[in-house]
């Protein structure tokens, strides 16, 4: 890997025309109550990870602006959401889930032709390669669409009635109310709609802010939204969060926090709400995954495994490997292996073909992982790989350091970038101490060949974590998989069938079965009167 130097990144007549980031996108509206409201105020400037140099100058790509809404906007989300919502009287809340299953489809498909320039901006506000970007549209489409499905699926088994022990009842999810959606920087598109798509198709009205870095690429989708949905079910607020997002929990009047990002926010939001029994969290926070390498393990995989699982996206996964323990037997094999890996990974620009390693997004990051990188060599450990470490600007080549050990920052913290720390063992006892330990609790990763040995392990660490991976990296996906944490790592369960759950709550009509209430129900049934009451069956 070379030394990292301002040609790394382009003139600005070097970007070729199609990955261009075009006119800058000057974002002076905001959505509420079903319309694209102009906004005059204040405006955060955007500017792309990306640089671009003249001569030997460098300067961050100019990418527009988005409102800093006030306290007032965000008042004027929230009375939106909540008559739209009309106390669950309102007609997105009553609504038969056929007719939502049509709104969400309506929105797919206005959502398909913003395609390339959602892509477009994605890659440019944080820097994800152009295929990662594409991957990221494209699976939150396939999201959609399971979700649907399942809610096919769902809605055709509460079809059915029940008579135990003299009443017959008919049970059903319903809505829960006014869910305040915000996701990380990282999946800034995909985990926003992971959990504003099925709040939405279960009945909710919905408030939804854009995480900091990844703001721009949500506007070409408002009108989506304006179009395929009544009036205030989906809601936008843009801005500082004391400000928004403040108000909006000390109200009280929000039902649901669906929130991926740190813990430390979480607690600030959880702690605003007035009834904090009234308010339901679904949670993804940080997590410090660790890969542990038997001796015996399948090297060429591990090593493949482990520079996928640290440093896709640079690192910048929740799910990403972020502490490997190798047996001293296998580690500096393991190091060889890994470092040539490394040094074969494409540093460069988020649009260039096969490339890996690109700008990092967040202000100051390169500083921070800079910081982690002295703390540990101070303490002890060694920059091992070719240029590891190395930064320019947003920019920085992975850094490999070995050993690692239990005073140093990283061994503990969640580094959310690239860095690879190395941590040698002999006794298996060290790594499964450091899970017990550790404050968080979202996946690991097992490489091993002995199924005996990795049985063993297997038993004790589901209860440590909640997705052990056998000769893989950790991961989210498959999307249909339940993706949660214990202890700081999550609150609430994220697959496609449980986040139907998560943003609803099971309601039922009962009655005792005596001849009049059979009419009724029947009446009911035959004549369609009602949603709820209901045994129509979605094909
Ligand atoms: O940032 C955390 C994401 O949920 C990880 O998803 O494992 O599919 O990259 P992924």
């Amino acid at each position: 890997m070379r030394k990292l130097d301002k040609d790394v990144f382009p003139e600005k007549c070097e970007i070729p025309s199609q990955h261009f980031p075009g006119n800058s996108l000057l974002q002076d509206n905001y959505l509420v109550g079903g319309e694209l409201r102009k906004w005059k105020g204040e405006v955060q400037k955007v500017y792309s990870p990306v640089y671009t140099r003249a001569g030997d100058k460098l300067e961050r790509v100019f990418l527009g602006s988005y409102p800093l809404l006030t306290e007032n906007e965000s008042e004027q989300a929230l009375h939106a959401a909540l008559n739209a919502y009309g106390n669950g009287r309102g007609a997105w809340a009553v609504m038969p889930v056929e007719k939502r299953i049509k709104h969400v489809e309506h929105f797919t498909f206005l959502m398909k032709e913003k395609r390339e320039e959602v892509v477009r901006l994605l890659m440019w506000e944080i820097g994800k390669t152009l295929k990662d970007s594409e991957k990221e549209f494209d699976r939150t489409l396939v999201y959609i669409q399971d979700t649907i499905d399942a809610l096919k699926d769902l809605d055709r088994r509460s079809s059915k009635f029940e008579i135990r022990e003299g009443v017959i009842g008919q049970i059903r999810r319903a809505p829960l109310g006014v869910v305040l959606c915000m996701g990380p920087f990282n999946y800034p598109l995909n985990e926003t709609y992971t959990t504003l798509i099925p709040a939405l198709i279960m009945g909710n009205t919905v408030i939804f802010k854009p995480p900091k870095h990844g703001v721009l690429l949500h506007q070409p989708l408002l009108n989506a939204f304006r179009d395929a949905f009544p009036p205030g079910v989906v809601n936008t607020v843009y801005g500082d969060g004391k400000e928004v997002i403040g108000p909006l929990m000390t109200s009280g009047k929000i039902d649901v926090l669906a929130f991926i990002g740190s813990s430390k926010v979480a607690d600030i939001l959880k702690k605003q709400h007035p009834d904090p029994h009234r308010l339901r969290s679904v949670l993804g926070l940080e997590a410090k995954n660790p890969a542990i390498l038997l001796p015996d393990c399948d090297l060429q995989n591990a090593v493949t495994e482990c520079i996928l699982g640290a440093l896709s996206y640079n690192g910048q996964r929740c799910t990403a490997l972020k502490i490997l323990f190798v047996h001293k037997d296998i580690v500096s094999q393991f190091i060889k292996s890994f470092n040539e890996g490394i040094s074969n990974l494409k540093v460069g620009m988020p649009w260039e073909e096969d490339v890996k390693i690109t700008p990092l997004p967040e202000d100051n990051k390169t500083d921070a992982m800079q910081e982690y990188v002295e703390d540990a060599l101070e303490k002890g450990a060694e920059l091992i790989n070719e240029n590891g470490g190395h930064i320019c600007e947003s920019l920085m080549n992975p850094a490999v350091l070995y050993p690692v050990t239990a005073d140093m920052k990283i061994y503990h913290e969640e580094q959310f970038g690239p860095i690879i720390p190395i941590v040698p063992f002999e006794n298996l006892e060290e790594p499964l101490q450091y899970i017990v330990q550790s404050k968080y609790g979202q996946q690991l990763s097992i490489f091993g060949k002995e199924a005996d040995d990795i049985a063993r392990l297997i038993d004790p660490l589901v209860n440590q974590v909640c997705r052990v991976n056998i000769n893989s990296q950790c991961q989210r996906g498959p999307d249909t998989f339940p993706f949660t944490g214990r202890k700081d790592s999550a609150e609430g369960t994220l697959s496609v069938s449980d986040a139907l759950r998560v943003f609803s709550i099971r309601s039922l009509v009962a009655a005792k079965s005596n001849e009049m209430n059979k009419e009724i129900i029947t009446r009911i049934l035959k004549e369609d009167k009602s949603n709820f009451l209901s045994r129509d069956f979605i094909f």
